[in-house]
Order: structure tokens, then sequence, then C-alpha cells
């Protein structure tokens, strides 16, 4: 690997220290660090005793079976009952857990006393199925409160749950279904989108009908729209759920039982399975929502805008909030229904004190305009969160200023699905921010940045990102397939037994560290290994650029050309092309300076919010385009390659 990389991002030398009000209340000091470094299985038992176990763990990490690990060997305990019932049972029972949001305007507070009687009488209807601990039940619901009663229900029986997002199509469920043999699927009429009740169920009756897994689907009324109805498979929701008990007695389970499965999308060939388990699991998202959202339970208000699809919404929506007995919204809608300040009319509501986004949204928000933000009252925020993609400098800055007041600290946060939770972000209160790093493993947790040969490089040097210990929240592996499990994660460095996250990284010069997209992502031009990141920052930086996406295509000369794809704000026209190509050249390096750069309405993006660069390759090398299923929008393709089309 050459270390001759560019190092725009690492010119950044904005900092932002912590503001000393905050500092002195925040949950944790930096002496944590230090602590974890000394004794990490103490830390992380002592992390483990901020739930509620059944029996205590014998020894706290088993790695003798590496890469599978199992941590608390022998320890019991209900996740349910952790993110339920002991918050009510210690007096909590009238603090609001979920304050519902539906995208028309429909609300519902659920107090944490509530949440116990939806999640027993769903565990109770879910029990008179004949489901037993072990059996896997699918998920494929929009934003409701149900998606949470279900999940949480499944983790009390310990049945392992497969939530499906709501947008993947009938084909993507089947197989979802099909791999993991779920008896059960639960699912809703339909769901509301963009004011338009679209359907859910007649996809998943289609992506069901050959299932022989599935003995039931279990289904939520939400719109109220005609239904096809299988007689014997098929169930009401209320005709099931709303007759049960609302008491059910948690029964604890080993700490290494599965708690999920959630399928991310390879790079290439079938979704994986990640398999979680419970008390590592448990144990780590509990501790990052404290560390990472500073989270005060009886006074924040808490808001994850992402989808229970997703694993930010399985880790920070469902699991680590509930487990802090946090008060938080869930929010049904998409963020420009019915109008594009939609989300800050949301947080000046209900006085939303966190906000935990992607950057592709907030530079959504920037490219509708500063003015929608400040016609609304944000003072309440106190802590702004990144998560998904790295954070280009300047949206972070604009998060900063437009909706953090200029005060907010804001934690980029790096992670995976396999990762479970968070593992690389500032400290809020402890760490003097930089607008583009995700900066420093957590306490705990052991990354660092290595070459090719998997020597960990110096400062200013760039290569792998890896995580050189096992941790708690850590994925047991891929469902059904152990041998894709060492392969992807385990093989790249395997005399050193790290775990290869994929990502490309660098340290600057004060070692903190920077990610720089998946590796595959990474280009090399002419022998400069050059972060679509980087030129992706450069040209958002120019004032006529809302969005850029960047890939490197075949070139015969410099083996890789850059091209670069772009959204262009409102008022400016193609004639800026060839002062984006300039722009960058200046921002980053004459070779950095993009071989084309394209006008585009849209980008194609993955319901994630992920820019699907393999399709935007296609049309840089001039290739028919690939699968577009995972798209969120299946046009998107066929209105970029019109507009170039017309355009030349
Ligand atoms: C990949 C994991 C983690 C929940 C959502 C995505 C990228 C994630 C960051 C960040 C730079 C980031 C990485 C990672 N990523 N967060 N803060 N800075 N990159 O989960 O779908 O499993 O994707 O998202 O490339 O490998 P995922």
């Amino acid at each position: 690997m050459t270390t001759d990389s560019l190092s725009n991002l690492m010119d950044e030398r904005r900092t932002f220290a912590p503001e000393s009000g905050f500092a002195a209340a925040a949950n944790v000091d930096a002496g944590w660090y230090a602590a974890a470094d000394a004794d990490r299985e103490g830390f992380w038992a002592a992390q483990a005793r901020r739930l509620s176990w059944a029996s205590e763990w014998s020894n706290v990490l088993d790695w003798s079976d590496a890469p599978v690990a199992k941590w608390f060997v022998g320890g019991k305990l209900n996740v349910a009952y952790n993110c339920v019932d002991r918050h009510v049972e210690a007096g909590h029972g009238d603090r609001v857990a979920i304050q519902w949001e539906g995208e028309s305007g429909d609300a519902r507070a659920i107090t944490y006393a509530d949440l116990r009687r939806e999640v027993s009488k769903t565990a109770n209807a879910l029990a008179s199925l004949g489901l037993r601990a072990g059996d896997r039940v699918a998920i494929q619901l929009p934003m409701i409160p149900e998606a949470i009663f279900a999940m949480l229900a499944c983790a009390r029986l310990g049945l392992v749950h497969s939530v499906v997002f709501g947008g993947f199509s009938p084909t993507a469920l089947r197989s979802r279904v099909d791999d993991a043999q779920a008896r059960l699927l639960i699912t809703s009429d339909g769901q509301f989108r963009r004011g338009k009740a679209a359907p859910m169920k007649a996809n998943t009756d289609e992506a069901v009908a050959d299932c022989a897994s599935i003995e039931h689907v279990l289904v939520v009324r939400r719109t109220g729209s005609t239904v096809e109805w299988t007689e014997g498979r098929d169930l009401w929701w209320h005709d099931l759920v709303d007759g049960q008990s609302d008491t059910h007695e948690p029964e604890a389970f080993d700490a290494e039982h599965p708690l999920f499965i959630l399928y991310t999308s390879g790079t290439t060939g079938n979704p994986k399975g990640i398999l979680h388990t419970s008390g590592g699991y448990l144990t780590q998202v509990a501790y990052t929502h404290h560390a990472v959202f500073d989270l005060k339970p009886e006074s924040d208000v808490y808001w994850c805008t992402a989808d229970i699809g997703w694993v930010t919404g399985h880790s920070y929506i469902v699991y680590g909030p509930l487990a802090n007995g946090a008060t938080q919204v869930v929010y049904e809608g998409t963020p420009d229904s019915p109008h594009q300040g939609r989300h800050f009319e949301i947080i000046q509501k209900y006085g939303v004190t966190i906000y935990y986004t992607a950057p592709t949204l907030i530079r959504t928000f920037m490219k509708w305009g500063d003015e929608i933000p400040a016609g609304y009252d944000l003072s309440s925020l106190r802590l702004l969160g990144s998560v998904g993609e790295p954070i280009n400098p300047e949206a972070w800055i604009w998060y900063r200023k437009h909706i953090g007041g200029d005060r907010c600290p804001i934690v980029d946060t790096w992670w995976q699905t396999e990762t479970g939770a968070i593992m690389i972000s500032p400290l809020p209160g402890v760490t003097s921010t930089k607008p583009g790093s995700a900066q420093r493993p957590l306490p705990g947790i052991g990354a660092r940045v290595v070459d090719d040969a998997g020597v960990e490089v110096g400062p200013g040097g760039g290569g792998y990102l890896v995580l050189d210990k096992p941790w708690p929240s850590m994925l047991r592996g891929i469902w059904g397939d152990e041998e894709r499990f060492r392969e992807t994660y385990w093989s790249r460095f395997a005399d050193e037994g790290f775990y290869f996250a994929g990502d490309g990284a660098k340290y600057d010069a004060d070692g903190d560290i920077w990610l720089l997209g998946r590796v595959d992502d990474v280009m090399n031009v002419s022998g400069h290994r050059i972060s679509t990141t980087e030129v992706e920052s450069a040209l958002v930086s120019h004032p006529s650029v809302a969005e850029a996406a960047v890939v490197g295509a075949a070139d015969p000369t410099t083996g890789q050309g850059i091209v670069a794809f772009v959204i262009l704000r409102g008022g400016q026209d193609a004639s800026v092309v060839g002062v984006l190509r300039d722009h960058v050249a200046k921002e980053i390096g004459p070779i950095a300076k993009p071989r084309q750069v394209l006008v585009v309405p849209e980008l194609p993006k993955t319901r994630s919010g992920k820019i699907m660069r393999r399709l935007l390759r296609d049309i840089a090398e001039n290739r028919a385009v690939g699968d577009t299923t995972t798209l969120a929008d299946s046009s998107v393709m066929a209105l970029i390659s019109s507009g170039l089309n017309t355009a030349s």
C-alpha cells in the first residue's frame, strides 16, 4: 500500500473543545480510557452490571474458540426484562418510553408501564402459536409501535427475530425468510409513505407464498386498506394480541442465546445473516448509548432517525435506549412529509435534546436550505450524532451551525452491522471534536489502522481499519455459513487475529482516526490512493454542489480515472463543471482532478441512504447498469441515464 495518500481531509484544522458545563456534567470522563486499558475484562464486567442478570457469569470472556467469542460465560438474563420491566419495578412506570409520531401527525405516548403490558400481551400471543425459544420470527413492519413490541416480545421468549426493512422487495424478503427458516412473519396491511397508504401485505404475501417454513402471518392493521387473506395462515394482530393477558413472566436465557439475525447487503453475493447474541450485545449497546449520547434518562428526549430495519434501529432505537430507560421519539414517516421542516417541527414539539442521524440526511437538509431549520426552535438540542458513512467536514460544520446552534457537541460514530454497537467515536464532554473524524476507539475497544502486512501505520499514514481485540457486541457468525464468516472477516489478517472491517482509514498527526470509506471504494489513480470520500468532500465544499458521489472508473493510462456525479444546488447549471474539476484539483491536488464531472438529478441510494457506487461505476464505464433491487427508488438509474443521454 502506498502511503502518499492525499490528505485534504486531514488538513481540517478546526477543533471544538468541550464546553465546560457539558464536560462537568458528562456521563464519562477521560479516565475511562486508562481504566479500560488497565483491566479490559474488569471494565466490561462493570459495563455488564448496568444490566440486571438472573445469574452472574463465571468468566467475562472466553476467546478460546476464536473468532467465535463467548462473553459473560454462564450468565443468564432476559433482554426484554432489562429493556422494560426493570424500569417499571424501579418506579419509572409513568416515564414515557416511546413518544411515537405518525407521519400524518397522529401521536401516541407509551410509558414504560404501557410497554410492559404491550410486550407481555405480544409475548403471550406468540407463545400461543407454539413458538419456542430459538425459533426464528421474521418481521417486516413500518415504524409503528408494534414493531418494537414484536421485537421485544421475541427477545422475551428467546425467539430470534430477523427484521427486514419495510422497503425491501418480496424477493429480498423471501430469501431472508428462507435462509433463517422463520416460522412466523409479522407484517402490516400497509404503510404510510408521503401521505399515501402503500401496500405491505401484498408484498409479504408474494414473498412467503412458497416459504414452507412459514406457519402464520400476523398482520397489524395500520392503513385499513383491503388485503388478501389466507385462512388458517393469516391472523390479525388485534384478534390475536389484544385479548391476551397483559402480564407475562420472563424467563432468563444464557448470555450467548441468539437475539437476532440481521442481513447486510454484502458487496457481492447473497446478503449475510449477521448473528447477534444477548448478554454482550445488550451490555455494549447500553454502555455506548450511555457514554456516547450522554443520556440522562430523567431529562433527555432522545431521537434516532433510523428505521428499525437497520442495525442502527436495533441498537439505538430498541435495545440501547430502552435498556437505559430513555424517553425517545419514534417517527413513522419521511423527513419531507408533509413538508421539509418535519424533523425540526418534531424536535420543537417534543423538546428533543439528542438527535442522531445520517450524513446523507444532513446533506439533504443543506440542499433544502438553511432557512428551513432556522424557522423552528431547536434550542432544546444539546448533542448531535452522525452515523453510516464518513461525514464530510462541510456537512459537519453545517450540522453544528444550523442544527446544533454552534453549541452542541457532534459525535461521529463509526460501527457496522457486524460490530453491533458503536466502536469509534468522540466522547462528548471529553473529546475536542474535529469535523470529519470519528477520532478514537471507545474505552474498552481496540481498533487500529494497519498496512497490507498488518503492521500499524504511523501518524499521517493510511491503510485498513482492523479491530484487534474481541468486543462484547461482536457478531457471533453468519447464520448458517461459518466458512463465510471466517473468510469475510478473519482471513485477511489471520496471522494477527484481527477483524477486517473493510474500511480504509488514516491517522492524522494527533493519532485521530479518519474513516475513508470502504476499501472497495478507494481509487487508485496513477499509483496514488485517493478516497472517493476525499473527492466528494472537496466537491461538496464548493458552494454550487449539493451532493456528490465519486467512483474510480477503469482507465487505460492511469489505472483508474475519477468520475464524479454531482447534484447542483438550485440556480446552478452544467456550465460549472469545469470550475468543479479545477476546484477539486485545488482542494486536493492535480492528481485528484476528476476525469469527468457529470451533473445528475439524483444519486442511486440504498434504503439506508448509502450511495450505490457500483451502479455509478457501471455508467462511468459504459456498461449496462447492474442489479438495482436494493435501491430505495428503482427509477433513479433511468433518470440519471436519460439525463446524461440528453446532455451528450
Ligand atoms: C459501514 C457499515 C453503523 C450503522 C449503519 C451502517 C460505514 C458507518 C460510519 C462513520 C465512516 C461509517 C463504514 C462501515 N460507516 N458509520 N461514522 N464514518 N463510515 O451499518 O450498513 O453495516 O455499514 O458503514 O463503511 O463499514 P452498515
